[in-house]
């Protein structure tokens, strides 16, 4: 039987209809787990579309698929290994989880040396890294502020100067730690940026700033290799990957900056959410409803992309992470077994922050041509002390364009008229703790892995950055002359011989 098939081409209802001939349709289609409450009821999907999708679930091997992923099996086909990010959690092979646990006890007695002192006075830290090595963990540091942070942190990952300098007018040479995290300890910008940082401290009179070095990494030999001490290293599993990485030792800098409670509660909300992947049969199991849904769209309804916006400026920086999570996974042309992907791979992701997005790209939302699934996300409990007009004024806009989305409005000036029938699904979070934002990232990891099922993809490798690396490369090795024309004007251009 081809279930995309039968997918395909069922008929399909639109919004309004299927609320009005289903009363419990809301508590039917919306879930919840770990803090979170899913809406998932202003999607096109009904119980037809659903019970499609499972058959396709199961034909796809889905469940065992889960189980391989959540017990160490050789998952990473292409790489020949497991991916064990969920290890991290506690949920994964005992191997992994107690190689986890083992450096973890690592991490923290870290942190705890640095608190007490071990590495003299330390107020600042600069956390360079790119990819799964910063966005990880910028977007917790941004997520989780609680105000009286134990240190200033930044976080730089881009080799554009502009965003390192600023970095090191404000920070004092002298209490700086410099964290470089990177799981191949290769990555050209980290170390490029390292040299800068570390000249630096050396320039304002550190007599030993290689001393003030942790490394976080998969590949602790060539940390070593670099200049630091092995005491200072902080390995992680080479199956656990870059963007699957801020459960791990990646995560350092913000167990330090908020102490290593705080990471502790992520770990544990995302073990719960892995647990409920794991146990949850495909009709309730929340990651991969959502999974369900993003391949009705793309797949059914033919959208190339997929908008997220938190209403909760913590939140801010989810977009991004999710960007590469999803696109860097999913963004592929190639199946599992090497052969052509005959439909569309990751819808592209985007997205802001509510309001300020309402004022910008929701013209496109609610009249473009483009159908655009929406995602919005909020925060019950605000994070803030100031009226409460703010935060009701902030929840109420998310779920007004929800409504406005989905109701439309009809006009007889064409200008003024409202097509209506806009999905949107809506992600509502009692609070923003380590032990919610945890289960919400890993909601989001086992989401993008479900959608790879489907669509029988191997979402762990990530070849296609390698080229316009090597590009890079050849370019800054002043191999321009095998390049193409326009590059060669570009490149003599900005730096003339
Ligand atoms: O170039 C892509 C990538 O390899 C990502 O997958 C990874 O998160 C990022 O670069 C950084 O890599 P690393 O942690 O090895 O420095």
């Amino acid at each position: 039987m081809d279930h995309w098939n039968a997918i395909e081409t069922q008929p399909v209802s639109t919004l309004k209809p299927l609320f009005d001939a289903d009363p419990d349709r809301v508590a039917k289609m919306s879930f919840e787990q770990s803090g979170i409450y899913f809406d998932f009821s202003k999607t096109h999907m009904d119980s037809a579309v659903l019970e499609n999708f499972q058959k396709l679930a199961a034909d796809k091997g889905l469940f065992d698929q889960i189980e391989s992923l959540t017990s160490g099996g050789t998952i990473n086909i292409s790489e020949g290994r497991a991916a064990e990010h969920t290890g991290e959690r506690g949920i994964g092979s005992e191997t992994s989880v107690e190689n986890a646990q083992l450096l973890r006890n690592r991490m923290q007695g870290l942190v705890q040396a640095i608190d007490e002192g071990a590495l003299g006075d330390i107020e600042y830290i600069i956390h360079l890294g790119i990819g799964g090595s910063a966005l990880g963990p910028e977007l917790l540091l941004k997520a989780l502020k609680i105000g009286d942070e134990r240190y200033e942190t930044a976080v730089i990952s881009n080799i554009d100067g502009c965003a390192v300098e600023p970095v090191l007018e404000r920070f004092d040479a002298h209490k700086t730690l410099l964290v470089i995290a990177s799981k191949s300890f290769t990555t050209a910008e980290t170390f490029l940026n390292a040299r800068s940082v570390t000249d630096w401290m050396a320039e304002q009179g550190v007599s030993d700033p290689f001393g003030k070095i942790v490394a976080l990494t998969a590949m602790p030999e060539k940390a070593v290799e670099w200049g630091i001490d092995e005491s200072r290293i902080l390995p992680f599993s080479e199956t656990v990957g870059g963007r699957y990485s801020l459960w791990s030792s990646i995560g350092f800098s913000v167990a330090l900056t908020l102490g290593s409670e705080i990471f502790d509660d992520l770990l544990a909300g995302a073990a719960e959410m892995d647990q409920h992947f794991k146990d949850a049969p495909f009709d309730q199991n929340i990651p991969v409803i959502a999974a369900f849904g993003d391949q009705y769209y793309s797949q059914v309804r033919g959208c190339e992309t997929r908008a997220v916006f938190a209403y909760d400026e913590r939140l801010g920086l989810l977009p991004d992470y999710l960007q590469q999570l999803e696109m860097e996974s999913n963004g592929k042309s190639v199946l599992a077994d090497g052969k052509p992907l005959d439909r569309h791979s990751s819808p592209i992701v985007w997205g802001g922050v509510g309001t300020d997005a309402q004022h910008a790209v929701f013209q496109l939302l609610h009249q473009g041509t483009h159908l655009v699934p929406v995602e919005f996300l909020a925060v019950i409990e605000p994070g803030h002390s100031l009226a409460a007009e703010h935060h009701q004024g902030l929840l109420l806009n998310c779920f007004a364009q929800g409504a406005a989305l989905m109701a439309g409005k009809t006009s007889n000036d064409s200008n003024r008229n409202y097509p209506g029938d806009r999905p949107s699904t809506t992600l509502l979070l009692d609070d923003l703790d380590g032990r919610t934002l945890g289960a919400l990232i890993a909601f989001y990891e086992h989401r993008t892995f479900a959608n790879a099922v489907l669509l029988g993809i191997n979402p762990f490798d990530q070849f296609g950055v390698e080229l316009g690396k090597e590009m890079a490369n050849a370019l800054l090795a002043g191999d321009g002359n095998q390049m193409d024309a326009s590059t060669e004007t570009l490149k003599n251009r900005a730096f003339p011989a």
